[in-house]
This record gives structure tokens, sequence and C-alpha cells, in this order.
């Protein structure tokens, strides 16, 4: 006999968004969901699930997108719907026309040229904390290495980096509007800022084009209708929201748990080749996007329930990334377990685009760090968090450590 099939009593077993804390510690609220009802029917009528497993076929295969069967994303107007043309929010064929058109500016060679340069603003920022003993792993870390990265493959000067991923972060809200309908106006006005911005940009992309990925985007759009001004204004804008607020919160996220678990930091400084199983650990343990989204375009079975076709259903990633039936003891941080892949960068054809460059970017961050520094203590009581839908951290007060008094 197999296992019964899951009932489905509608509740939020102890993770409410609206009432858990969800940025500094969503885990044992997420646990319980996972453990008492995987596949669960909010009782505001919202679908989720968190089992690993269920999550992967949710994303890699099922029948489903970013719209409903009628053509409209979820809990927006048909103008909303029209206006909306990130590839995150398209399905086929126009996502497959945009991620292609975005991914071919995102070359290997475009990565390896960014990496230097991200190094080199890094090195300079380190540089300055020479004689403290105190810094903001925000500030002085987890911001500077994915500006200077967006900033290389934009071309936007990093001066702005500030003004952006304040705007970037007021912009999230757009994703989540059910959920934060008092800060729709804010965001709404962080977008129409950005888009000036990057408008600004485009023009003078336009006018003499350089080496980045806004100047191939010009090209492509520039080229014939493949790619419209309104589709390479939003994907540029797009790319600003994904890749910045993101890679600040695995950065910071990431340094905390080095905080919290030192042996970790420690084995890390021993053997710098495991930066990178390192970052797959940070990855895994806090994300920085806890979830994402697809409606079913057919009646889907997940863990013995049936969900409609039409429904959004939430994947809860940071759930999923603690299931015990694919991660031994995932509350533990190993940066060298190899096991299966978190959930982290999503999946299926919007499997993120950028998270090479995230990875590369945390990886010049914790090699440094580990490079200059014996350890980090965190002042945990005094984290501050952006405020944003995702993780994102906007100050993580630490006590430095070195090898020499
Ligand atoms: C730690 C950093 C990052 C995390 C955790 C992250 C996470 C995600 C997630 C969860 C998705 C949705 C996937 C899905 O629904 O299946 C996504 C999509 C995407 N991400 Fe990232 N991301 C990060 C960094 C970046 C960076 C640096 C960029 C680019 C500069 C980027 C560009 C994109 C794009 C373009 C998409 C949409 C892809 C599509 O629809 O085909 N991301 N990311």
């Amino acid at each position: 006999m197999g296992k019964p099939a899951l009932s489905v009593t509608p509740g939020w077993y102890g993770a409410n968004p609206d009432t858990m804390d969800l940025k500094a510690n969503p885990h044992d609220a997420y646990r319980t969901l996972r453990e008492s009802q995987p596949v669960n029917l909010q009782p505001d009528g919202q679908w989720r699930i968190s089992r690993y497993r269920d999550i992967q076929k949710l994303l890699k295969h099922s029948h489903s997108g970013m719209r409903h069967l009628n053509g409209l994303i979820p809990r927006e107007t048909r103008e909303e719907t029209e206006a909306s043309k990130f590839m995150l929010r398209m399905d086929p064929p126009d996502h497959d026309r945009l991620r292609g058109l975005v991914s071919k500016a995102f070359t290997p060679r475009a990565l390896a040229a960014i990496r230097p340069r991200v190094q080199q603003q890094l090195d300079r920022e380190l540089d300055q904390l020479a004689s403290r003993d105190q810094m903001d792993l925000v500030q002085d870390l987890a911001l500077p290495v994915p500006a200077a990265s967006m900033c290389a493959m934009l071309g936007v000067p990093f001066e702005d980096r500030d003004r952006l991923s304040g705007l970037v972060s007021l912009a999230t809200y757009r994703l989540a509007k059910a959920a934060f309908p008092d800060l729709q106006g804010r965001a709404e006005a962080a977008i129409l800022e950005l888009a000036d911005y990057m408008m600004n940009l485009i023009d003078k992309r336009r006018a003499s084009p350089s080496d980045d990925i806004l100047s191939a985007l010009v090209a492509a759009e520039e080229a014939g209708d493949r790619l419209s001004v309104e589709e390479l204004l939003q994907q540029s804008i797009g790319l600003l929201i994904a890749g910045l607020e993101t890679t600040i919160g695995l950065i910071g996220n990431g340094m905390v748990c080095f905080s919290r678990y030192p042996d970790q930091f420690e084995l890390l400084r021993q053997r710098p080749a495991l930066a990178e199983s390192a970052v797959e650990e940070c990855l895994r343990f806090e994300p920085s996007v806890p979830l994402t989204v697809r409606v079913l375009w057919e009646d889907t079975e997940f863990s013995g329930v049936t969900i409609p076709a039409d429904t959004p259903v939430w994947a809860i990633l940071i759930a999923a990334n603690r299931d015990p039936a694919v991660f031994t003891d995932p509350d533990r941080f190993d940066i060298t377990r190899r096991e299966a892949k978190h959930c982290s960068f999503g999946g299926g054809i919007h499997f993120c685009l950028g998270s090479h460059l995230a990875r590369m970017n945390a990886e010049v961050a914790f090699t440094s760090m580990a490079s200059r520094f014996k350890g980090i203590e965190v002042d945990e009581s005094r984290i501050e968090w952006a405020p944003s839908l995702f993780r994102i951290p906007a100050s993580i007060p630490a006590k430095l450590r070195r090898d020499k008094a």
C-alpha cells in the first residue's frame, strides 16, 4: 500500500506571511508548513507547495506558465498585463525570444571580463577598512560587489549604486500587489524613476555604443522588430531588479552564516577551493528569494493532491531547500555539502538567467573576506532588513578579527 493521500484543510500552518517574521527566522514556520500541509490551500484561497520534489515537478515538468489561460497575469488587469514585458512575466513564444536576445549579451566572455573589475572595486572598498575593526557587511561588501558587476554590465555609473538599490528594493513590491497594497504607490513611483534613469542611459548608448550589455540590447532593438523600445527598457530595469538586490541578499545572508558557524569560515580560509560549494550552501541555507510562482495550465497532482487548471501555485523555495527527503541534516550549514541542487534559482524555462553572475559575485566576496580576516562576528540583534519583498538585509554590523592583533 502507498502512503495515504494528503487531506487538504485550509490554514496558515504557522506560516502566515502577515504575522510571521519572514526575514529573520522563516525556517521554523516553513518547516511546520512543509511537514503538516505540504500542499496548502491558504485561507485567502491561494495555493502553495513546499516539498522539494513537488516544486521540481511544478517548475520543470508541469504544463504551466506565468499567465492564466486567458493570457492575464494573476491578479492583474488586461491593461497591466499588456504593459508587462519583462521575460519573467511572459510565456513562450515571447519569453523565449526575449530570453534568447538577452542571454546573447550575457556571454561567458562578458562575465569573465567583469570579474576582475568586481575584484578591483571590492579590493578598493576593503582596503578602506584597513585600520578598522568593524564593518557593515552590506554597505562595505554585499552592495558594492553586485553594484560593481551590474554597473559594468549595464554601463551604469558606480556612484549611482545607493540610489538604484533603494529604488530597486521598492520596485520589488510590484510583484506582490495583493500582499502589500499600501506600498504600491511608492513601488510605482520607483519604477517610473528607474524607467527614466534607464531611458536616459539607452539614449546615451544609442548615440555612442560601448561593450556593455545595454549596448548589445540597443543593437538588437535597432536591428528590427525583434526587440521593441518598451521591451528593451523593461528587460534592462528587470535585470537591475532581478540582479542587484537578490545578490546583496546572497552575500549578506551568507556572511551571517559564516559568523554563526565560524568553523565553516575557518574551513573556507584553509581551503579557498571550497568557495564554489560554499556559495551553493549559502544559496540553499538562506535564500534571498523565498518563493516563485506558476499558473497551472491543466489539473496537476502534487503529493496526492490535485490542484485544478488555471490556478496560480506558489513554490516555497526556501522550504524545499531544507526538505529532509533530499538533504541530509538539512538545518546544518555545511560548505562541503555535495547533494541535490537547491531550488533558489527556480527552474525550467525561467531558471535564473543571472545565476552564473550571482555565483561569481558571491565567490569574489567570500574569498576576499576569507583571505583578509580571521573571523567575523555579526551582532544579529542589530541587523536591519531592506523594505523588500525578498530577504535582503540593509545593514549587518560586524566585528572583524585579523590574523595579527
Ligand atoms: C543570488 C542571486 C539571485 C537569485 C537568488 C535569483 C533568483 C531568481 C529566481 C528565483 C528566479 C525565478 C525563476 C523561476 O521562477 O523559475 C529568477 C529569474 C531571473 N533572474 Fe535571477 N536571481 C539572482 C540573481 C540574478 C542576477 C545577477 C541576474 C542578472 C543580472 C538575474 C536575472 C534573472 C532573470 C533575467 C530572470 C528571469 C528568467 C526568465 O524568466 O527566463 N538574477 N532569479
